[in-house]
């Protein structure tokens, strides 16, 4: 499974071309959502090699990630002679990619595709490592194939147009990395200054953030194994997001994790003897940034049971990732219930 290296883009028309004419495709469809067609398109569209492509819409939204929004594409591609020389071009956040690449990789088993992220969520995450799917019913990408890019491209320009809430979602993905990378780039991290981003010390971050993450791809492409310290904080946080979606009070995804990742390192103190003091790190940093997710003990059951539909469990166990210190990852971990409540009163005693 060949996985192409994500580029931080300086020049991002001729790094498109370029990535395009490597490919030299037959006609190209480019995948855009109600948002990107607005703030992305425009710019994208300035490449020559754009000229004469389709461009097919869906409807902006983790909840349109779903197979009608699937048959709209595979629909649009049937009609419009898309065949195995097309390519198809995903414009926009983790939603456009892994709904792109999933059309793109089933279309007559498989067209070719490129991801240009434009969130700093997508591109930290799901537009690199080959994941692709859709959410069906009502549990996310439970549909899906791993089915990587043919190139993938950043353009930190198109962060600008994020919002201060959305650039901190992203930013949870990079904090992940650095805990499961190494205290050096987890001090970077801790140095950045969130209240007023400068975007070029964030590109240097994202291009190290997103090496991290290839690194740990290329060693396990199909999470058997070490990909699994990806999961870092996404058992509870997960959790926290269905839970925010059930009380029509949707949650973030990044700063679910982010809360997910404070009571997963809780867990990590109590059994692996995770250092108090990066815990109490992360914890300010939570404070300050990201708030806190307004629970108390009579949501604990249906968090807990929302846990146990994680597709990551393997048996009846909840599976989590550990660490029992920075960069020291410790994989198919379990924890008992009254281990999971006490995680939920660390939090929400914060
Ligand atoms: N989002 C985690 C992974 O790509 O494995």
């Amino acid at each position: 499974m060949n996985q192409p290296v994500t580029k931080i883009c300086k020049d991002y028309i001729s790094e498109l071309n370029e990535a395009i004419g490597e490919i030299a495709p037959e006609n190209i469809f480019i995948l855009v959502d109600d948002v990107t067609y607005e703030l992305c398109l425009p710019e994208t569209l300035k490449s020559a090699k754009l000229e004469g492509s389709h461009v097919i819409t869906i409807p902006s939204g983790d909840i349109n990630k779903n197979i009608e929004s699937a048959v709209i594409i595979w629909k649009y591609l049937s009609e419009n002679n898309a065949n195995r020389k097309s390519l198809m071009i995903n414009l926009g956040g983790g939603m456009i990619t892994d709904i792109g690449g999933f059309a793109a990789s089933t279309f007559k088993r498989g067209i070719r595709y490129i991801n240009v992220s434009t969130t700093l969520l997508g591109a930290v995450d799901a537009a690199t490592g080959g994941k692709t799917g859709i959410n069906f019913l009502g549990l996310k990408n439970e549909i899906g194939v791993f089915a990587p890019a043919s190139a993938v491209l950043i353009n930190i320009e198109f962060f600008k147009t994020l919002d201060q809430q959305n650039l901190r979602s992203g930013f949870a993905e990079m904090v992940k990395h650095a805990l499961i990378h190494s205290r050096e780039e987890w001090n970077r991290i801790l140095k950045f200054d969130l209240e007023s981003i400068s975007f070029d010390e964030l590109s240097v971050l994202v291009a190290s953030s997103v090496n991290i993450k290839e690194k740990v791809v290329e060693q396990d492409p199909l999470e058997k194994n070490i990909r699994k310290a990806l999961n870092l904080g996404h058992t509870f946080g997960h959790a926290f997001e269905s839970y925010s979606y059930k009380i029509n009070k949707p949650e973030l995804h990044g700063y679910a994790v982010m809360w997910g990742m404070l009571c997963e390192l809780y867990l990590s103190h109590v059994k692996l003897n995770f250092p108090k003091d990066d815990l109490l790190k992360l914890k300010c940093l939570i404070k300050e940034y990201y708030g806190t997710f307004n629970f108390d003990c009579s949501d604990y059951e249906l968090l807990f049971e929302l846990m146990t539909h994680d597709k990551k469990n393997e048996s009846k166990e909840i599976n989590f990732t550990l660490l029992s210190d920075i960069g020291e990852i410790q994989i198919n971990q379990s924890a008992t219930k009254e281990e999971i409540f006490e995680c939920f009163d660390f939090f929400a005693g914060c």
